[in-house]
């Protein structure tokens, strides 16, 4: 077991391993004394897990009830999370008593804001159970649902009290889903960690914990330094911007790992031409994502993806700022001319540098 301390204004722990479903209301009890906890999960986690971490957070001493959503991307909406509101009211939580998140990101999203608001703030533990959660959602307190049309405009900055990883549960994950984490997972190696991305290209099995704890911890020592993202954390969107414009094309019939990944090698390959990158990045990131089965190509042209990435910024002239890759294990941030962002992409199309 590894456990990663996150220290944020408001410090937690992130406890990493095998088998810590059915540990998990001793691990809770580290943190909070046995109280009420209400468990959200979705229609899919549920059958899987949810007997599991009810029976040890009940054998902790802790009265447990819990509030099943439907699962999917959809979901994460106002209405759902009115439901999760409502639960938490009819269970008459106080603000001593505790709330858990078992699922993916969509349930952590919104489990997290659910704790923010209900009460003024009560409570709440991640128990990620996708590789993408575990690497990115679970961690740093972002919380948001979907509104008017827009991914996650509506949220909070709300930190857990502790994030239990037990990578038992990404064997039930589908190859595609499990994909998607592994693609946020190079992304750390591509931003800030040549040695991680080295693991990655010679690895012939990955070790999780090693891979998750590492990930979780750059996360952390990026958080810290910049809990409510006004700078160094941008550095985690590497391939977001071009990603987020595909997923907004495809309508979100892509998932957001595959969009990343296809991100991440566009804007390598725009960067390298664009002079701003001095090593082979560009071919060691698509390489490495090839080698786990990731796309590296876009299927649309660099005008829809420039006409999606600024709609969704709303934005008028000025600037956006993109991450690019400097050298592998190194990025930085590029502010680009809105008009310029096009021509940016671009830059990173063809496939063969
Ligand atoms: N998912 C990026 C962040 O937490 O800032």
């Amino acid at each position: 077991m590894k456990r990663v301390q996150v220290k944020t204004g408001s410090p937690y722990e992130v406890t990493i391993g095998r088998g810590l479903l059915p540990m998990a209301g001793e691990l809770v009890r580290e943190v909070i004394p046995p109280c009420r906890a209400l468990i959200v999960t979705d229609s899919n986690v549920a059958p899987l897990y949810l007997d599991t971490v009810q029976k040890s957070l009940t054998d902790a001493g802790f009265s447990v009830s819990s509030h099943i959503f439907p699962a999917g991307e959809e979901q994460k909406n106002l209405d759902t999370l009115a439901g999760i509101l409502t639960a938490l009211a009819e269970a008459g939580l106080t603000r001593t008593d505790l709330v858990l998140a078992l699922g993916g990101g969509v349930t952590g999203d919104m489990t997290g804001l659910a704790s923010s608001l209900y009460l003024r703030g009560v409570r709440y533990v991640q128990i990620p159970t996708t590789l993408l959660a575990a690497v990115d959602s679970s961690v740093g307190g972002k919380t948001a649902i979907d509104f008017a049309g827009r991914k996650n405009i509506v949220g909070a900055f709300y930190q857990p009290i502790r994030v239990l990883c037990d990578l038992d549960t990404f064997d039930t994950l589908t190859p595609e889903i499990f994909r998607d984490g592994l693609a946020e997972s190079i992304k750390y190696g591509a931003i800030c960690d040549e040695a991680l991305f080295r693991l990655f290209e010679t690895a012939e099995t990955l070790d999780m914990t090693e891979i998750v704890s590492a990930c979780v911890a750059h996360k952390a020592r990026i958080v810290e330094q910049d809990e409510h993202d006004t700078g160094l954390r941008q550095l985690l969107n590497f391939g977001h911007t071009a990603g987020h414009a595909m997923e907004a094309c495809s309508n979100y019939r892509i998932s957001h790992g595959h969009a990343v990944a296809m991100g991440m090698a566009l804007m390598a390959r725009a960067a390298t031409r664009a002079g701003l990158c001095q090593d082979d990045s560009a071919r060691r990131i698509a390489a490495v994502l090839e080698k786990y089965g990731l796309p590296t190509a876009s299927p649309y042209p660099a005008s829809a993806l420039a006409a999606a990435a600024l709609a969704d910024k709303k934005r008028r002239g000025g600037s956006i700022t993109v991450i690019v890759p400097t050298k592998t294990g190194t990025c930085v941030e590029q502010k680009l001319p809105v008009d310029e962002l096009e021509s940016f992409f671009a830059l990173g199309m063809e496939e063969d540098l």
